[in-house]
Formats: structure tokens, C-alpha cells, sequence
């Protein structure tokens, strides 16, 4: 090899390789290199024996010490749950209309019941519970259902025109023009006497007609002067505070097809102590009787 370059002395062993003259120097790993390669080999083997590594179908392989951060929270909820036990045995124990008179017991639940509230209830009723259209403000007291405390208790329990409980919240508003029983223009009488309860600008001409029509369809659920009957969950009309929205077009739409607002009921999902909680928490936002 005539072209090969001058070997200089302390130059590495060659592998004998020479491509145009370059040659590959043969040069052997640092010892500590290799070392530390073979140890993670080793380390890897023994983690993957030890602990959870092999996907499989539909879990990984367990490994030998059994360990799962599913089982740790587990640990942890099984504690907190432990370490409650006691003050939730006297949360359900208690009687409802006392309980606010027990500032630790009372204390306790608010907090436990503003949890509940943003992980259950605050998709409909709003993180801060003020509502929005077709979801009750809570923080208000003009109450559909009732809002003293075994009111509340009872429609979170049982919930409002569901399915799966008997005991559900129930009443219907018929659908005044959907089901015909309404001509168009008393619709729009009884829409513009709504209005007036409130004290909305409406038109004045159709209002005494509105009356007639109210007082033989409407009183039965929202009684003669509009205030409402919480037996029948029948909202107070003449407070300007709307479920649905106060504009002509709104009232209108309510009456033509009624609505049917579904609440779930919560005994099927939750504790009684939560549910106590939860029932505490909404009672002491404001509104509470
Ligand atoms: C899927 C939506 C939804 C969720 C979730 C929900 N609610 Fe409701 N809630 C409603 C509707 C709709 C109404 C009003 C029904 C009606 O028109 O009477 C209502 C009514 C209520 C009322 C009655 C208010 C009154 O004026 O009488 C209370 C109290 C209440 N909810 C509390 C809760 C609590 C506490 C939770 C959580 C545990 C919760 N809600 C979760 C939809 C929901
Ligand atoms: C069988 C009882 C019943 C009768 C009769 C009835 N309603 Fe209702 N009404 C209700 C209930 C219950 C609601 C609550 C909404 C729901 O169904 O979720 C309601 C809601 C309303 C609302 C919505 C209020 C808001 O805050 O948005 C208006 C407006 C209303 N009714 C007007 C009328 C008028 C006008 C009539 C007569 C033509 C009438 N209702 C007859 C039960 C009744």
C-alpha cells in the first residue's frame, strides 16, 4: 500500500481496513464504557422481572414485587376513606336540620359538598353554581322544588323527572301549541300577560285577553298571580328571574313545546354522606331556607 499515510508513533493498532489510503484505526471501547453497558443490561433484566414491564394485550406483565400505582392510589383513597369514616357515620346519622348547628360536623361537609359539587353537579349548574339556560341558578333563593334543607336533600337524592327513580322530582307543562291547545294568537296573549308579571315591556293590548287565558290553563301549575307552586316544580313567573329566558321569543317556545328539564338522581351514584354534603354545600351559597 504505497498511499497508506506515515504511521506515527503512539498511533492505535489498525483493523487492516484502508479505503483510498484512509485506514480505520482499531479503537476498543473504554473499559468503565463497557462496563456500564453490561450493567444496564443486567439492570434492565432484573427491572423488567421485578417490576410491571411487558405490554401485553390487555395489561403488562405484573412483575414479582407487585407493584401498581393503581393499587397505591387505592391505598391512599382506602386511608382518607378510613380516616372519615367516623365523621361521615355522624354526618349521616344526624339529623338534617341540625347539622349547621355543628360548626366541625357543618364545616366538614361544606367542604366535602363543594368536591362533590365541581366533580358532579358543575357540568350543569356551573362551577360556581350560578346556572345557565335550563339550569338552575342555586346560588339565588328562588327555588323550584324548594330550598330548605330537606328540599334540597330530597331533589338530589331523587333527582327531577328521570327515569330510573320512582321517587323522582316529577311534573309536566303541557305543550300549548306542539299539542294544539292553544290557538296561535292566545299563545301570544298569555305570552305578552307573562310578561307583564314581571314587569317586562310587552304589548299592553293583548294582556287582559292574556288573563283569561292564563287563569283557565296556567294557574292550576303557576298559580292565579304567577308565583309558582313548588309542589309541581312550577317556576314563579313574576319574579324576572327565567330558567329559560324572559324575551318573547323564549316565552313563546316554552309554551308552545313545554320543556322537561332532567335532573339524575344522585342515590345512585353517590353516598349518603355525600349526598348530605352536597345538600349542605348548596344550602349555605345563599339562597337557603
Ligand atoms: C345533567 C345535568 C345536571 C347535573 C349533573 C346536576 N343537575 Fe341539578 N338540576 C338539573 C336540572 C335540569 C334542574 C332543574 C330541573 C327542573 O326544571 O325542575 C336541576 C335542579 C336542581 C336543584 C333544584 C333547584 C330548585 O330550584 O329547586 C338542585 C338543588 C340541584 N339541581 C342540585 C344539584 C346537585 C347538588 C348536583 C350534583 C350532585 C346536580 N344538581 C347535578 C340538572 C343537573
Ligand atoms: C302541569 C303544570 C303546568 C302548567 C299547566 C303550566 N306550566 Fe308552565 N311550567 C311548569 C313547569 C314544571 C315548568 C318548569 C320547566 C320544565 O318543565 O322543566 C314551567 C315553566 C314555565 C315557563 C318557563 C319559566 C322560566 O323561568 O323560564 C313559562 C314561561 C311557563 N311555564 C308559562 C306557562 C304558561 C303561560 C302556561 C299556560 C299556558 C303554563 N306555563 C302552564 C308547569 C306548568
Amino acid at each position: 500500500m504505497s498511499n497508506a499515510p506515515e504511521r506515527k508513533k503512539g498511533d492505535p493498532e489498525t483493523t487492516g481496513h484502508s479505503w483510498d489510503g484512509i485506514e480505520e484505526f482499531n479503537n476498543p471501547l473504554p473499559r468503565w464504557w463497557v462496563w456500564v453497558f453490561y450493567a444496564c443490561i443486567v439492570w434492565a433484566i432484573g427491572y423488567s422481572v421485578a417490576y410491571p414491564a411487558w405490554p401485553g394485550v390487555k395489561s403488562a406483565t405484573a412483575g414479582l414485587l407487585g407493584w401498581s400505582t393503581r393499587a397505591n392510589v387505592q391505598k391512599e383513597i382506602d386511608a382518607a376513606t378510613e380516616a372519615n369514616s367516623a365523621i361521615n357515620a355522624r354526618l349521616v346519622s344526624a339529623e338534617l336540620t341540625e347539622i349547621s348547628e355543628d360548626p366541625e360536623l357543618n364545616g366538614y361537609a361544606v367542604s366535602a359538598g363543594s368536591a362533590v359539587f365541581k366533580t358532579w353537579c358543575a357540568q350543569c349548574h356551573g362551577s360556581g353554581a350560578a346556572g345557565a339556560k335550563g339550569y338552575p341558578n342555586l346560588l339565588d333563593d328562588d327555588w323550584l322544588w324548594g330550598g330548605d334543607i330537606e328540599a334540597i336533600h330530597t331533589t338530589i337524592t331523587h333527582g327531577i323527572r328521570n327515569e330510573e327513580d320512582e321517587d323522582a322530582r316529577y311534573s309536566e307543562m303541557p305543550a300549548f301549541g306542539r299539542d294544539e291547545l292553544l290557538a296561535e294568537d292566545e299563545i301570544d296573549q298569555v305570552v305578552n300577560f307573562v310578561m307583564s308579571l314581571s314587569g317586562t315591556p310587552q304589548d299592553a293590548s293583548l294582556v287582559e285577553a292574556g288573563a283569561v287565558v292564563f287563569e283557565d290553563n296556567c294557574a292550576a301549575c303557576h298559580m292565579e298571580d304567577g308565583t309558582g307552586d313548588r309542589t309541581q316544580g312550577a317556576p314563579n313567573l313574576t319574579d324576572a328571574i327565567w330558567l329559560y329566558g324572559g324575551d318573547f321569543a323564549t316565552l313563546k317556545e316554552t309554551v308552545v313545546n313545554a320543556r322537561y328539564g332532567v335532573m339524575p338522581n344522585w342515590s345512585a351514584r353517590l353516598t349518603e354522606a355525600e349526598i348530605r354534603s352536597a345538600a349542605l354545600y348548596v344550602h349555605q351559597l345563599g339562597g337557603g331556607e
